[in-house]
């Protein structure tokens, strides 16, 4: 995809799609206002006859308009003025390339980023376009045979501008957007992938192929042989029912000269059968999700050295299947941790904070300034926040801070869940240092505890992504949440946001 800019009046830009806005009473954007007057009024007129609303959402495409240059004028409503912010400028953007999709437009020019209400800046604006239209663009139909869907047509993507003094800012908005789009697009690949292909060993060739590709990336694959004489009896017990080999996968992208490195942790189970705890057969397929979070910090990764940001990311991921079989953990099994902790395993369901603790006791040898992990790790977060935020959970204000509000720049929501004591009692046991479950209640907040007894000492955070890593339903799929989060996080302490 190419980016450009234009300050050339929407009616005067050659272009397959000019893209401009209305809002809800009828109040024309000075780029719809341009195009009205060209065509002798006839966007009014359309209005008038009801051909045309300002409802937030609608869009509507009008070919060969006289007096416009453009072939085709699409219109897209904006909603009423007074409510019109981020959010909503993201669903015009989408509602507008949904009708786009089906017509074979090469390059359009939008100029829906005149109109910066609330919060918006042209960085940010370019940036979400992009990004957008590549979710939108997204395609996963690799493993269908027969007839191949027919590439997107749409190669040329012009932003209109209220000046020249914008441009710097949006070809940078674009330029991140693109990496942020390469990076979802790898974490939904991974994650629409079936179990029986996106194996812990798929994982670990991914992570060679991109070290291959990116000269200041080196991958290091850990087997299970390594992994005994390490001591990471917890990570080994999830695997132990399985035949499909565990790894745990290393990548460090080092151009940030001696800092310390961002360590992102991925949870990287490529199916969870629940082991001898076994789940519910309805839905089980959709366990093959549960490498989300491994998938998102390969897409963090990705972004990261596309953009070739001067920083220091260090990626670790623990990942294994979750299966029953003869040589599968019991419940009442207690292992031996990296860190020394013995664990009472009561529930084998409970396996992500299996995984994760280890990797997070390993990952104390790469002095993280801060380290993050990610994962698919609770049903109750999905019952506490449903499907629009990520759970946020950390004990230093600041890291949770950042987060929460990383997310709120880049349209990935988030809250914050507390990590007090209270909670952590819920994970005593009567026999180990401590269980791996602590009871229905708060569900999502002990798991998060469980970690924190193995990051002790650490600038830790950790996101529990189960409700926003994929869509259930006739949308089944990855979204590739929340590499737009994490990039946001990394852009931001690499200095690379436009101030
Ligand atoms: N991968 C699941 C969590 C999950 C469930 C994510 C549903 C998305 C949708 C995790 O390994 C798990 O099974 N957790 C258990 C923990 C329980 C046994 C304490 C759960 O949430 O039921
Ligand atoms: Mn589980
Ligand atoms: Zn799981």
């Amino acid at each position: 995809m190419d980016y450009f800019t234009t300050t050339s009046a929407a009616s005067r830009r050659a272009s397959g799609c000019v893209i401009v806005g209305i809002y809800e009473d009828g109040k024309l954007t000075a780029a719809a206002s341009d195009i009205d007057k060209a065509s002798k009024g006839k966007i009014r007129r359309l209005f008038k006859q009801g051909d045309v609303d300002g409802k937030l959402g609608s869009a509507f495409v009008f070919s060969a308009l006289d007096g416009v240059r453009a072939e085709r004028v699409l219109i897209a409503g904006l909603g009423p003025k007074a409510k019109y912010g981020k959010s909503k400028f993201r669903e015009v953007v989408g509602a507008a390339i949904k009708a786009l999709k089906t017509r074979n437009a090469t390059n359009i020019v939008s100029y829906l980023g005149q109109e910066l209400a609330d919060g918006m800046t042209p960085y940010y604006m370019a940036r979400f376009t992009t990004e957008i239209i590549g979710d939108s663009l997204y395609d996963f139909s690799v493993m269908k045979s027969g007839k191949r869907k027919k590439p997107a047509a749409l190669k040329r993507i012009g932003f209109g501008l209220n000046s020249r003094g914008e441009a710097n800012a949006v070809m940078r908005g674009a330029e991140h957007g693109a990496g942020i789009v390469e990076g979802m697009t790898l974490t939904k690949d991974l994650g629409n992938l079936p179990p029986n292909v996106c194996t812990p060993s798929y994982l670990a060739r991914q992570a060679q192929k991109l070290a291959r590709e990116y000269s200041k990336l080196q991958t290091r694959v850990i087997g299970e042989a390594e992994m005994k004489r390490l001591g990471m009896h917890s990570l080994l017990s999830v695997t132990a029912g399985t035949a499909e080999p565990a790894k745990l996968v290393i990548m460090q992208y080092k151009n940030g000269g001696s800092a310390k490195p961002i360590v992102l942790v991925g949870k990287g189970i490529t199916f969870d059968s629940g082991g001898i705890s076994l789940k519910p057969g309805a839905g089980m397929d959709e366990m093959k999700f549960d490498m989300g979070g491994a998938a998102s910090v390969f897409g963090a990764m990705v972004a990261t050295a596309e953009l070739k940001l001067p920083i220091n990311l260090t990626v670790v991921i623990p990942t294994c299947e979750n299966m029953p079989s003869g040589t599968a953990t019991r419940p009442g099994d207690i292992v031996k941790s990296m860190s020394g902790q013995t664990i009472e395993i009561l529930n084998t369901d409970a396996e992500g904070r299996l995984i994760l603790c280890d990797a997070l006791t390993y990952s104390r040898r790469f002095k993280p300034e801060v380290i993050i992990d990610v994962a698919t790790l609770t049903g109750a977060c999905v019952i506490a926040l449903g499907h629009h935020h990520t759970a946020v959970m950390s004990y230093h204000d600041d890291l949770a801070n950042n987060l929460t509000s990383a997310g709120a720049n880049s349209g990935d929501k988030s809250w914050r869940l507390p990590l007090t004591e209270e909670y952590t009692k819920q994970l005593k046991s009567n026999f180990a240092d401590l269980a791996n479950i602590g009871g229905r209640d708060g569900g999502s907040i002990t798991a998060g505890c469980f970690l924190g007894k193995f990051t002790e000492g650490m600038n830790w955070a950790h996101l529990d992504i189960a409700g926003t890593a994929w869509h259930s339903g006739p949308r089944k799929g990855s979204t590739g949440r929340p590499v737009p989060m994490l990039t946001e996080f990394i852009l931001d302490k690499a200095g690379a946001l436009p101030r």
